[in-house]
C-alpha cells in the first residue's frame, strides 16, 4: 500500500496524464474484458501503458492489455482506460478505482464503463447489449466497498446518494442512438460478485431471484465511486455467456466464450458508444 491518500495517488497519476496531453478530454471510457479493440477506433491517440501512471494497479489477467489512451473518436476528445484490473485479483477495492479518481481529477464530467456480463436473464443471448440501468453491489454491500474508511470531502460526500447512479439523460442518449441505427438493446440490472470463479447454478438463481438481470465482476465499484465524484454515468454490458442455472444446462462459461462473445459483438459497440459520442452535449 502507498503512503499516499488516495487524492494524493490521483494527483500524481493525473499530473503524469497532463504532462503528455496537449487536451485533457472530459469524457472517460473503460473497456472491457475483449472489448480493447474499441480501442483502435482513436484517432492518433496519446499512449500511456498503466505502467508509466503512478500507483496504477497493473492488469494480470489475459485480454486486458492495461494502458490509457487519450484521442479524438466520433468528434470528442475522449480518455479511454483499455483493461482494468479487477477486485478478485487481489486489489482493493479504492486502487481498483484509482482509474475512476484520476478522471475525477482531471475534469471528466462524463464516463461510459463497458464489461462483459452473465446473462441471468432468460429473455438474454449470448452478444446482446445490455444498457444497465441499475446494479446490485454484492461484493460493496458485504463490506469490500470503495468508499470505506475516512471521506475526503473534496473526492466526494460521506453517504453519496445512488438512487440514480446511471444517469438519465445518457440512457436516453443510449435509446436514441439505438433507435437510430437500428441495434436492439436489452435494458437491466448488473449485480457484481467478486469472482474468479464463476457462479454456481444455486447462486444463479438466486441472483435472478434477487431481480438481476446479468452477473460480472467489474464496473459497480467504478460506477459508485464515479458517483461519489461527480462524474455522470453510461453503463454497457455485453452479454457474453448464458450463465447455468441447473445441472441439466448444456452451457459452461469460460474466459474464452468471454472473449470470442466480444468480438463478435464490438461492431454493434462501438456503433453504439460513436453514436452516444456524436450526440453527447456536456454541460
Ligand atoms: N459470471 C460472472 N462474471 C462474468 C460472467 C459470468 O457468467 N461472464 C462474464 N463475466
Amino acid at each position: 500500500m502507498s503512503d499516499r491518500t488516495l487524492w494524493e495517488q490521483a494527483q500524481e497519476a493525473a499530473a503524469v496524464v497532463r504532462s503528455r496531453c496537449a487536451v485533457i478530454p472530459r469524457i472517460g471510457i473503460v473497456l472491457g474484458s475483449g472489448l480493447g479493440p474499441l480501442a483502435e477506433r482513436i484517432s492518433e491517440p496519446i499512449i500511456i501503458p498503466y505502467d508509466q501512471l503512478p500507483h496504477m494497479p497493473l492488469s494480470t489477467v489475459a485480454g486486458h492489455s492495461g494502458r490509457l489512451l487519450a484521442g479524438r473518436l466520433a468528434g470528442q476528445d475522449v480518455l479511454m482506460m483499455q483493461g482494468r484490473v479487477h477486485y478478485y485479483e487481489g486489489y482493493s477495492p479504492q486502487q481498483i478505482t484509482l482509474p475512476i479518481r484520476m478522471m475525477q481529477q482531471l475534469g471528466v464530467r462524463v464516463v461510459i464503463i463497458t464489461n462483459s456480463a452473465g446473462g441471468i436473464n432468460k429473455a438474454f443471448h449470448t452478444g446482446d447489449l445490455m444498457l444497465i440501468t441499475d446494479h446490485i453491489n454484492f461484493v460493496g454491500l458485504a463490506g469490500a466497498h470503495p468508499l470505506r474508511g475516512p471521506n475526503d470531502d473534496r473526492l466526494g460526500e460521506r453517504f453519496p446518494d445512488m438512487s440514480r447512479a446511471y444517469d438519465a439523460e445518457l440512457l436516453e442518449l443510449a435509446r436514441r442512438v439505438g433507435r437510430q441505427q437500428g441495434i436492439r438493446f436489452r435494458e437491466g440490472v448488473y449485480a457484481i460478485v467478486s469472482g474468479p470463479s464463476f457462479e454456481t447454478p444455486a447462486e444463479i438463481r438466486m441472483l435472478r431471484a434477487l431481480g438481476a438481470d446479468a452477473v460480472g465482476m467489474s464496473t459497480v465499484p467504478e460506477v459508485v465511486v464515479a458517483r461519489h465524484g461527480g462524474i455522470r454515468v453510461l453503463g454497457i454490458s455485453l452479454i457474453s455467456n448464458e450463465t447455468v442455472d441447473s445441472f441439466e444446462a448444456a452451457a459452461q462459461p469460460s474466459h474464452a466464450e468471454v472473449l470470442e462473445a466480444g468480438q463478435a459483438s464490438l461492431p454493434r459497440l462501438e456503433s453504439l458508444i460513436e453514436g452516444v459520442l456524436q450526440q453527447l452535449i456536456l454541460n
